[in-house]
């Protein structure tokens, strides 16, 4: 019998034109832990499904996060921020960078952003409400994530365009080949913060700069740069991916009437809504880990060094885990989706996304009676986030 093809997955078409969940579920059939050797690409491993999947984002022991944890065409050229920033550290320093930051994402510091997430939510559907046709990336979803978490962030007034300016191209630019201009965007934002810093040791707050710089006078081991780079994650994990929920969710509900009455009558709940829409829209379309030694994914054999690509996407659609995973259940439960990751680098921010995402919905909900498509969206050729480019919609007030 002749093996079955193995398709791509670093085709950029494939994401701004194509069908990838056609060809993950072909993965998930044929070949669940799949070797891929493409054009301009170095080669990589590719896990599709749940049971074989999880394992690799849990076992830290076996595989690391200090390469990298996204694809990106030149693997072994070194990466900004590799082993230093919290997404990018493996146990035991990544356990002292993550207690510091866990400070900002208790219950109660979580639930004081409902207000604001309302405040911003209203502001930015105001200026769109029967004013015509608007771009729903560039005037809604993209600014939102971030003037919520601004004050977290350290951010103030004007600056928040330009932090979110960086985190744009740190994420547009990660598969760029030579990492120039990922690597300019990140000194960007180096010099940004390192003033900001300077700023919070005279006079601390409750953002996150000031939580590091207070760790750091307590006498925990974290230097300035650990300080910035963790400050530029926190920007570029909380406004690329909450943002992707917002579009691509409306985009499904949209497709879905029935389940977007049932959200508006109250016939679901806020709560599994917002679960089902981030399991649905998948923002991070796979993780990257870097195996330590020679290994196993489920029957295959890993070599030490290798890259091991695990399809977030994929695994929140495999058959044996969702029932009818390609359908669109606002009250599916149980929900296990990996949206969020697995393991020690689980999102720290899910908490918050969640109350950020739940508190846009029902303030959309309660102004806007009429949604409309004024435009076909058109999709970024992305293989590492769900990303819309623009999205053309009018609201209507009645
Ligand atoms: C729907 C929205 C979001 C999605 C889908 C998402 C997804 C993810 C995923 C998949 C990871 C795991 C990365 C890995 O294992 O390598 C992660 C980690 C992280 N996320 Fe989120 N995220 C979201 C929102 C947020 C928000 C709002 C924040 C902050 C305010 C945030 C901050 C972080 C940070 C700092 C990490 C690194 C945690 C660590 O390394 O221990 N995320 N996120």
């Amino acid at each position: 019998m002749v093996a079955p093809a193995i398709p791509r997955l670093t085709d950029p078409q494939l994401y701004s034109h194509g069908d990838p969940h056609a060809t993950w579920a072909r993965l998930r059939g044929d070949c669940p832990v799949s070797w891929h050797d493409e054009p301009d690409h170095e080669p990589f491993w590719a896990v599709t499904t749940y049971a074989e999947g999880l394992p690799v984002l849990s076992d830290y022991n076996r595989f690391s996060s200090a390469q990298g944890t996204f694809l990106r065409p030149n693997l072994s050229a070194p990466y900004p921020g590799a082993g230093v920033m919290m997404t990018l550290a493996d146990p035991p320093r990544h356990d002292v960078l993550r207690k510091v930051a866990a400070t900002l994402f208790t219950p109660k510091a979580v639930a004081g952003f409902r207000d604001r997430a309302q405040l911003v939510s209203r502001s930015l559907l105001d200026r769109v409400i029967d004013a015509g046709t608007h771009d729903f990336v560039n005037d809604v979803s993209g600014p939102y994530p971030l003037q919520v978490i601004a004050g977290l962030l350290g951010v103030a007034g004007d600056d928040v365009e330009r932090v979110a300016g960086f985190a744009g191209s740190a994420v547009d630019n990660i598969v760029d080949l030579d990492g120039t201009r990922a690597q300019e965007a990140h000194l960007e934002v180096l010099a940004y913060y390192a003033d900001v810093i300077e700023e919070r040791r005279l006079r601390p707050t409750d953002d996150v700069v000031s939580a590091f710089v207070r760790a750091q006078a307590a006498g925990v081991d974290i230097t300035d740069d650990e300080i910035i780079l963790t400050c530029d994650n926190l920007a570029v994990a909380a406004g690329e991916t909450t943002r992707q929920v917002l579009g691509n969710g409306l985009l499904a509900l949209l497709d879905n009437p029935a389940e977007l009455a049932a959200l508006r009558t109250g016939a679901v709940t806020q709560r599994s809504a917002v679960e089902e829409l981030v399991r649905w829209t998948t923002p991070v379309s796979h993780l990257m880990r870097t195996a330590v030694a020679d290994t196993l994914v489920g029957d295959v054999e890993i070599k030490a060094g290798q890259a091991v690509s695990v399809w977030l996407a994929s695994l929140n659609r495999d058959e044996s885990v969702f029932e009818r995973p390609m359908e669109l259940q606002l009250n599916r439960s149980p929900n296990r989706h990996v949206s969020f990751g697995g393991g020690r680098h689980f999102c720290i921010g899910a908490p918050l996304a969640r109350v950020m995402i739940g508190v846009f919905l029902e303030e959309l909900l309660s102004s806007v009676a009429r949604i409309e498509r004024a435009g076909e969206p058109q999709r970024k050729p992305s293989y590492v986030t769900n990303s819309l480019e623009t999205m053309p919609m009018a609201f209507h007030s009645h």
